[in-house]
This record gives structure tokens, C-alpha cells and sequence, in this order.
């Protein structure tokens, strides 16, 4: 059956991280349908218990998928996917993308063999990054620090307030206190919250370090499974959110190329 040209994609995230996703579909695929969804009621998920984390994407996403009947769902979020994924593909029948920390392109690019990896909590701790770890980085050295503050300063400088500068200090230099934590010279931004303050992030590194997250290789696939599909958007991409709506949520959509934002 052929799907109609205004069929949207859905990108997920407890957040706004999944912006940074958005930004990188649009440049690959400017004109396909997007509804970005949020579960605001229910951020920071890196704080969250994994149990909590699958019921509360796996119900919501089943709702979304329901309503708006989308071509295909991106998880732009590493928190939901590093936990939720095979579940929620298990149980949708749509074409579902995850967000996973980018280890392997890191691997690829490292030059001192040491690659620092900032995620959520729930993410650090995740089988999932064990594997991937396994299996694209076994001759490196992978160093997780969780870094949950970072994750409201994305939100906050997205909604034009200016967050507290020790917030990106103490990322960096709770990271580089691990052991090896000196040699680090690829970073990993292993939630899709932390691209939108990368610049602040840079400015506590030295010079010549790479900051990598999965937000390009995201799109290309994206656009490898629509490969063929026609795209039409009849009316500006729309957002949905599970908590509070207001104008500062609105203007820090806009920029983003969405148009109006509402409660779920
Ligand atoms: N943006 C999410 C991620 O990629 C996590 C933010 C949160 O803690 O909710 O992991």
C-alpha cells in the first residue's frame, strides 16, 4: 500500500534533545512531515528506572502511533532507545529508529585510543552500551560519565535563558578525572540533548578534541528506509507534548521549523 505523501515522521524524545536529531533530518529531508513529540511530563528519563523508562515510551509511543499513523517513528533520545527499543519494535508495526551512542564512528576516529562518552545515567548503565562497547571499541578505552545536569541546561538554553556556566565545568572535568580521563581526545555525546550545548561543552576542552553524536548517521537512515516514498507537507510540522505548554516552549520550537505545539 502505497503511504500517502503527508504521512509524518514521528521523533520522540523526553525532551527538546530531540532537536538536535530534527536538524539533521531536515538537511537530509527538507520537505518530509514531522511530528515532534515530547514527553516533557516526564523528564529528565536519566534519572528514570529502566521499568519506568519502557512502560512510559512504549505506552506513549503506541497512543502516538495510533493517532497520527506515521510512516515511521525516530526514538531520538539514547536514554529510551539504549532501553526500550527491541520492545517497542516487538510491539509496533512501523519502522522504528533508534538513537544509539555513537561508539562506533568514535572508535573509527580516535587517535590516542581514548574516547570519553557523556550520556544520562540510565544510559551509562546500559547492556546495550556493554555491547556496543564489545563490539566497535574492545582495543579502546570507553569512559562513561554521566552527566544529567547538562541535560536541563539544553532545556534552558533552548527556551533563551542563559544556563549556569559550572554546569558544562563540571561535565568535563568529572569526566577527565577518571582514570585515563586526560588522554580523552574523541567525546561521545551520547544523548541527543548534549549536541545543542556542545560549543559550551567545547569550550572546557582542549583545542583539536571531537565531539561526535549520532544525529547524521540518524538521518541517513531515515532516508534509506523512506527511499522511494513521496513527502508533502500540506501545513507547518506540529509539536506534541505530555506536560505544560507555553510560549517559551513555542519559541524554542520555532527556530526548528515547527509551528504550533499542543498537550497530548
Ligand atoms: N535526550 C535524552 C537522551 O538522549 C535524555 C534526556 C533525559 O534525561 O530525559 O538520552
Amino acid at each position: 500500500m502505497e503511504i500517502p505523501a503527508s504521512s509524518p515522521i514521528l521523533l520522540f524524545d523526553s525532551g527538546l534533545g530531540g532537536l538536535s536529531v530534527l536538524s539533521a533530518l531536515r538537511k537530509t529531508l527538507p520537505e518530509a512531515p514531522v511530528i515532534y513529540a515530547a514527553d516533557t511530563a516526564g523528564l529528565p528519563y536519566g534519572e528514570k528506572s529502566e521499568a519506568e523508562i519502557a512502560a512510559r515510551v512504549a505506552g506513549l509511543l503506541g497512543r502516538m502511533s495510533e493517532r497520527y499513523d506515521p510512516r515511521l517513528i525516530c526514538i531520538a533520545c539514547n536514554t529510551a532507545s539504549t532501553i526500550a527499543l527491541g520492545m517497542v519494535r516487538d510491539v509496533l508495526h512501523v519502522p522504528i529508529v533508534g538513537t544509539v551512542p555513537a561508539i562506533k564512528p568514535a572508535a573509527a576516529l580516535t587517535k590516542t585510543g581514548t574516547i570519553g562518552l557523556l550520556g544520562t545515567a540510565a544510559t551509562i548503565r546500559q547492556r546495550y552500551v556493554d555491547d556496543l562497547e564489545a563490539q566497535f571499541a574492545q582495543d579502546k578505552r570507553l569512559i562513561r560519565h554521566a552527566a544529567p545536569e547538562l541535560v536541563g541546561a539544553a532545556e534552558a538554553k533552548l527556551r533563551g535563558q542563559v544556563p549556569d556556566a559550572g554546569v558544562f565545568d563540571r561535565a568535563i572535568a568529572g569526566m577527565k578525572a577518571k582514570a585515563d580521563g586526560a588522554e580523552i581526545d574523541t567525546v561521545v555525546l551520547a544523548c541527543t540533548h548534549f549536541p545543542l550545548v556542545q560549543a559550551e561543552l567545547a569550550a572546557q576542552m582542549a583545542a583539536g578534541v571531537q565531539f561526535i553524536d549520532g544525529s547524521d548517521g540518524i538521518a541517513r537512515r531515515i532516508a534509506s528506509l523512506t527511499q522511494g516514498q513521496s513527502f508533502e507537507r500540506n501545513r507547518a510540522d506540529q509539536a506534541v507534548v505530555t506536560g505544560a505548554v507555553d510560549e517559551h516552549l513555542a519559541e524554542a520550537l520555532a527556530p526548528y521549523g515547527i509551528g504550533g505545539v499542543s498537550r497530548f
